[in-house]
This record gives C-alpha cells, structure tokens and sequence, in this order.
C-alpha cells in the first residue's frame, strides 16, 4: 500500500572494502567480475528521506541542502522501485551525507542504500535484506554491502537474481578500527564507475586480478572465522594495492594516490618498523584508511599528527546495517 505524504528516513553507514570490487561483467545490471568483502564503518554514514507525492512531475532531489541538477541516475533508480510496487508518482529525496562525496570514502555505498531503504518502504514495499541488497547493487555496486553492519560479503552471483551481499559477521569478533585520514574532500576525477571500465577494458592483468581476488576474498573469510588480525590486514593491503596497479597499467593510465596518500603509507611503514601493526588501504580516491586493533590507535595517531591536522584524522569502529528513523 502506498502512504501518501508519508516520508520515510533510512540511514545506512559506508563500507570499506578488504578485498575489492572492480569491473563489471554487466554495466546495465551492475554485475561484478568478483565476489567483494567489506567493514561498514560507524563514522561515515547517508540519511535520506523519501516522499512520493501527486503533486510532482519529475523526481525531486536535494543533496547537503543543494538541489540535484543531474538526476538522471537517481530517477533511474527511482523507476527501478516504481515498476517493483507498480506505483506512478514522483518522489521528493532528501539526503545528507555524513561523509565527504565521490572522494573515495564510499558515498555512493551509503548513498544508494540509505535510498534503497526509503525509497522501498515509502513506496509500499517491505523488502528483506537480500531483496535491499539486490535493489542498492541497482545504483551503485557497493551499495550492496551497505545494507548490513559488521562484515558482509557481496556475492557476485551471475544475474539479477543471485547477485547481492549477505552479512559474513556481525557484530564483530574481531578488534578491528579504520582510520581515514581525509587528505582530500573534493570530488574525484574520474568516477568508480568510469575507472573500472576503463582497467577492464584495458589492463593487460586484468585476468591476474580476477584470478588473485578469488584467492584473496578466501584468504579474508577465513581470517575473519579465525579472528586473524594480522592475515586480514595484510591480505587487505595487498589487495587494495593490486587495485590501484590496474588503474597505472591501464591506457590512458589513472592514479587516485596523491602525494598525501604516499606520504601516509611512508608513515604506516616507519610504525611497522617500529613494531606497531597496522595495515593500509584506499578505494577509488586519494583518502587512506589505516586498519589497526585498538591498543595502536593512540601510537598511530600521534604519527601521523607529525603530518596532518587533529581533523582529518577520523577514526571508526564496526558500523550498523539499515535503520529507519
Ligand atoms: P564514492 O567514492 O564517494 O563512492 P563514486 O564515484 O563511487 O564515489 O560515486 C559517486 C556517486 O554516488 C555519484 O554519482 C553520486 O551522485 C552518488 N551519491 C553520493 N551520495 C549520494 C546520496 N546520498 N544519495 C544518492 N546518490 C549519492
Ligand atoms: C574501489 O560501488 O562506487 O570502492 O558500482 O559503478 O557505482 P559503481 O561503483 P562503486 O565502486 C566501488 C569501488 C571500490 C571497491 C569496493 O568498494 O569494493
Ligand atoms: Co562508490
């Protein structure tokens, strides 16, 4: 049944992915060439209102208080849940992002599953996790794993179907912390989107990636089972790099590593040489996310504090699934 003038608000925290998702074996659909495992993390975080109303003419969006110009892809997404609950109306969307937007920092994940959630239960639906996940992966691939707190694991599966995440383990066992220095707020150049299509359709190791993430995501399951810290880190920083060596082998080649984003991985190996653990890793933009147990946050943020202001410096725990507010 659909309540009009009945806003709905959902918020859904950001994932970091341990072991990457990157390319699509179909574009339309957002099918994955690789299953994908991640943390949600509880600093980082979408709200979003949703109201469909019989007044509109076209979807309506506000994002951090500034109108949407482009909507194109969100009134895409809106017709996805339109033909779901066979209902014609617009929407009015209001969303807040708790996390800087298209830097890096997952925003499209929390982003397209805080407006998974609303969206489907303003529109009437009461869908489970599985049938949220697969609704998110419709805007944006990570989005899927946003649906569940702690860890979760976005299946690649092979169509609409059997592609989407599920919850590996929440809450967690593990001592596990993200750090996220925020070098840069400011939107990324080339979109997650854009530079994936451009590594699958022109890296030369491409196939090695898909064939090594395969091992790499069984490498973090079982790290995750065994409550290895020291497996997960360093499997995550492997991955996360043998990403961005798709990105400099593709033509043209791309980087999201700045200065900055070198300078922090000069600071993570100057503490490993001082024998304090942590591991690195980075997603599509120039931000790094250091991961480390909660006995080294204090050593390693006064590290880094030789480099970077108190502010950038944001650290985050295990985060939650969907809530309606
Ligand atoms: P990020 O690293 O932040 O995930 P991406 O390049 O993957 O960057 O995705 C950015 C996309 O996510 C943009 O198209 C942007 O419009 C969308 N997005 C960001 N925040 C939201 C939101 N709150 N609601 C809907 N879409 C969002
Ligand atoms: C590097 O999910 O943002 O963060 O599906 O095209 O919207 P689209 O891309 P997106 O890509 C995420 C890439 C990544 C790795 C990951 O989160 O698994
Ligand atoms: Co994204």
């Amino acid at each position: 049944m659909l309540l009009d003038n009945n806003p709905i608000t959902a918020r859904a925290h950001t994932n970091i992915a341990l072991v990457k998702y990157w390319g699509k074996k179909d574009e339309k659909l957002i099918i994955p060439n690789n299953s994908s495992i991640s943390l949600t993390l509880d600093e980082f975080y979408t709200e979003t209102t949703v109201n469909f109303d019989d007044n509109l003419h076209q979807d309506i969006m506000y994002l951090d208080n500034k109108k949407v110009d482009s909507i194109k892809s969100i009134t895409n997404f809106m017709n996805i849940v339109r033909n779901l609950s066979n209902i014609n109306k617009f929407a009015k969307i209001i969303s807040y992002n708790h996390v800087p937007t298209s830097a890096g920092l997952a925003s499209s994940a929390s982003g397209f599953a805080a407006l998974a959630a609303a969206a489907s239960k303003a529109a009437g639906l009461n869908l489970d996790n599985k049938e949220l996940s697969k609704l998110a992966r419709r805007g944006s691939g990570s989005a899927t794993r946003s649906i569940y707190g702690g860890f979760a694991e976005w299946k690649k599966g092979t169509n609409d179907e059997n592609s989407y995440a599920v919850s590996i383990q929440n809450p967690v066992k593990m001592d596990i912390n993200m750090i996220a220095i925020i070098l840069d707020n400011q939107p990324k150049k080339i979109s997650s989107r854009k530079g994936m299509k451009i590594s699958v359709n022109t890296s030369p190791y491409y196939d090695s990636w898909e064939k090594q993430t395969t091992k790499d995501l069984e490498t973090v399951k079982n790290a995750i089972y065994n409550n290895d810290f020291t497996v997960l880190g360093k499997t995550a920083e492997l991955n996360s790099m043998r990403m961005h060596s798709l990105t400099l082998s593709s033509d043209p080649s791309y980087l999201y590593l700045n200065k900055d984003s070198l300078l922090v991985i000069n600071h993570i190996k100057a503490l490993r040489d001082k024998g304090i653990e942590c591991y690195y890793t980075m997603d599509a933009g120039p931000n790094v996310k250091i991961i480390c147990q909660s006995k080294n946050i204090k050593k390693i943020k006064s590290e880094l504090l030789q480099s970077f202001d108190e502010e950038k410096i944001k650290i985050s725990k295990s985060g939650e699934g969907i809530k309606y507010l």
